[in-house]
């Protein structure tokens, strides 16, 4: 057994901007970290291994299916540490909502290798982690982009193209606000993903339409960023959501959510994440109005909301 260290690991949420679902076809998408909201794993020293979170508490071998790529990027990682026959207790907390679109199953990956490198005390680069938390990420998800991992790891805003080295970029759009809302309905990324897919197998010319008009919308809101437009940001966000509508990865409460925020001012508003659920964003121009949206969304059932500027160095 270890000395009595305690290893400790880190993780934060992750806003899709712009270009969730096409960037799974190679588009660009533009994503940051979410600081407001974050996992954190504790490892320690225990006679039997055992798991302690919101979703199963007790021993490893008993981890209940849905735990499945928790149990694995565990499993996974002690192996790349040739520590596979150490016995730890670990404890995930968390605060990112699970299923709403902020990356919560890469979070909980990169925050579990990381504090299993901890306690081991080797330092956790990304070439070392990555390849860990893609691999959990596959059980999770099916055919992830890579998004999740790269956004929840790092802790910059990220112009991300699937098997691309990471571009990191300023997020620096003055007087910009956005408002995060989640519906309090689980989002359905796994099913989402997998829809579009069959959607594009069966109609190819179609389908690709409405991706690449997402990808040239992605390129034209990081046009906007760059040039601190916030209105043609909102614009791009707009034109978005109708691109996901048609891919039938919106839903009822989105939809109604995204309604009430442009009826309340937001400049732009869309789903973000995989859809079907989970959160919408909304852009505005001040704190102000900003909450001013936030209050409309609780009042139409939005069960929290945060409020991220966009206007500091990220
Ligand atoms: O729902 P989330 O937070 O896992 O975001 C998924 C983003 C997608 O583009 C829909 C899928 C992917 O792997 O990029």
């Amino acid at each position: 057994m270890n000395k009595e260290k305690i290893g400790h690991g880190l993780a934060t949420g992750k806003i899709i901007l712009m270009g969730e679902h096409s960037v799974v076809y190679g588009e660009p998408a533009i994503a940051f970290p979410f600081k407001e909201t974050y996992i954190s794993t504790k490892v320690e020293p225990e006679t039997v291994m055992t798991l302690d979170c919101h979703y199963y508490s007790g021993d490893f071998s008993n981890i209940p299916q849905q735990l499945k790529s928790v149990k694995e990027v565990i499993t996974q990682t002690l192996i790349a540490l040739h520590k596979e026959t150490t016995t730890l207790k670990i404890t995930i907390t968390s605060t990112i909502p699970a299923e709403r679109g902020m990356g919560s199953s890469a979070a909980a990956a990169v925050s579990i290798v990381r504090g299993l490198f901890d306690y081991f005390d080797v330092p956790c680069p990304p070439e070392a982690l990555l390849p860990l938390v893609t691999r959990a990420e596959k059980i999770a998800h099916g055919n992830p982009s890579g998004i999740d991992t790269a956004a929840t790891s790092g802790n910059k805003p990220l112009f991300f193209i699937k098997g691309h080295p990471l571009e990191t970029f300023p997020m620096n759009v003055s007087n910009a606000y956005l408002i995060v809302a989640d519906t309090g309905i689980k989002g359905q990324t796994r099913a989402a993903v997998s829809d579009v897919a069959h959607l594009f197998e069966e109609n190819k010319q179609k389908i690709s339409k409405h991706i690449t008009e997402l990808g040239r919308l992605t390129r034209v809101a990081k046009q906007a960023i760059l040039a601190d437009d916030a209105h043609t940001l909102g614009n791009a966000m707009n034109q978005a959501q109708e691109q996901l509508q048609a891919l039938t990865v919106s839903n009822h409460r989105l939809d109604e959510l995204v309604k009430t925020a442009r009826e309340n001012g937001a400049l732009g508003a869309k789903l973000t994440g995989g859809g079907r659920g989970g959160c919408m964003i909304a852009l505005t121009d001040s704190n102000e109005h900003a909450r001013k949206i936030a209050t409309a969304l609780e009042k139409s059932g939005a069960v929290a909301t945060w409020i991220q500027p966009l206007g500091v160095k990220n």
